[in-house]
């Protein structure tokens, strides 16, 4: 089916109690590897692309592939900006035929972050496109720039409280002890913390920094209140272990199928795993 918006996933999440899974790409094999476990767990899934993503591919390439997939897909897929920091960038996404994008402002005052999310949701929303803000900043690495643990910042409630109030996206990303990247030991979440946050706002809440955090852990984190949960290293590391081990399976081997194919389907499985673990399996 054609692509949906973001905004109608979430609320149903909301409703159901589930959260949809959010997962990067940067190539074919990672888009189908997504759409094929989605289309299997009957789930709706969200497809998203970084910054670095889309310099990868090439947005063209990346619009064109995740639309192929999710036209012939029976579930319903959104195509999403994953931490664009740049309006020009939110712009071009959302002609380029992005389904939803996020501005995160988080590396910015809260009163320049409420001003760069308005500006993005007034233009997004016009044209029917959803808008994910982020308050509080996540730690770990994204586009190659590293929020250490010091810098990184747990999301104030009544600070989120106040930028809804003042922007109203439809879904808002927190810090609440998640990190990007691989974790050095195990991840503790502020549960507490979610639960103020949930109580004080009606926005459908993102957990970024998802890969590693426990499966019990992403299950409080669901019942608190998270709608939607982002995974990329995950996904990364099914890929490369599995291209590792047909590699060290073959070291002669000629042809990139017998190395992406097996990648694919290693990806396929960790996000079907995942998507059971948010309790979005037959909620398409
Ligand atoms: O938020 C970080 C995501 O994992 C994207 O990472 O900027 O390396 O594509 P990336
Ligand atoms: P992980 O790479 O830690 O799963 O984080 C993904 C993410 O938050 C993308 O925005
Ligand atoms: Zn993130």
């Amino acid at each position: 089916m054609p692509l949906v918006p973001m905004k109608e996933l979430l609320l149903e999440a909301e409703k159901g109690k589930y959260a949809v899974g959010a997962f990067n790409c940067n190539n074919m094999e990672i888009i189908q590897a997504i759409i094929n476990a989605a289309t299997i767990e009957k789930a709706p899934v969200i497809v998203q692309a970084s910054q670095g993503a889309i310099k990868y591919a090439g947005i063209d390439y990346i619009v064109a592939l995740t639309k192929l997939a999710a036209e012939k897909a029976p579930v319903p897929v959104a195509l999403h900006l994953d931490h664009g920091t740049d309006f020009n960038q939110v712009c071009l996404c959302i002609a380029k035929g992005f389904t939803s994008v996020m501005i995160d402002g988080s590396k910015r005052s809260i009163e320049e972050n409420i001003l760069v999310t308005n500006k993005v949701i007034e233009v997004a929303h016009s044209a029917g496109i959803s808008v994910e803000a982020e308050i509080g900043k996540i730690g770990g690495t994204e586009d190659n720039v590293h929020v250490s643990e010091a810098e990184a910042a747990y999301t104030d409630p009544e600070e989120a409280k106040y930028f809804i109030e003042n922007t109203h996206p439809d879904a808002l990303a927190i810090a609440i002890g998640t990190a990007h990247g691989q974790y050095k030991g195990v991840p503790k979440l502020d549960f507490e913390r979610l639960s103020k946050i949930h109580a004080l706002i009606d926005t459908p809440i993102v957990l970024h920094g998802s890969s590693g955090v426990p499966d019990d852990a992403l299950r409080e984190a669901i019942a608190r209140g998270v709608s939607k949960i982002n995974i990329d290293t995950n996904i990364r590391e099914a890929f490369m272990a599995a291209a590792k081990d047909a590699l060290a399976a073959n070291p002669k081997e000629l042809d990139p199928r017998k190395v992406l194919g097996p990648a694919r389907e290693a990806m396929t499985e960790i996000v079907r795993e995942k998507i059971r673990i948010f309790g979005s399996s037959n909620k398409a």
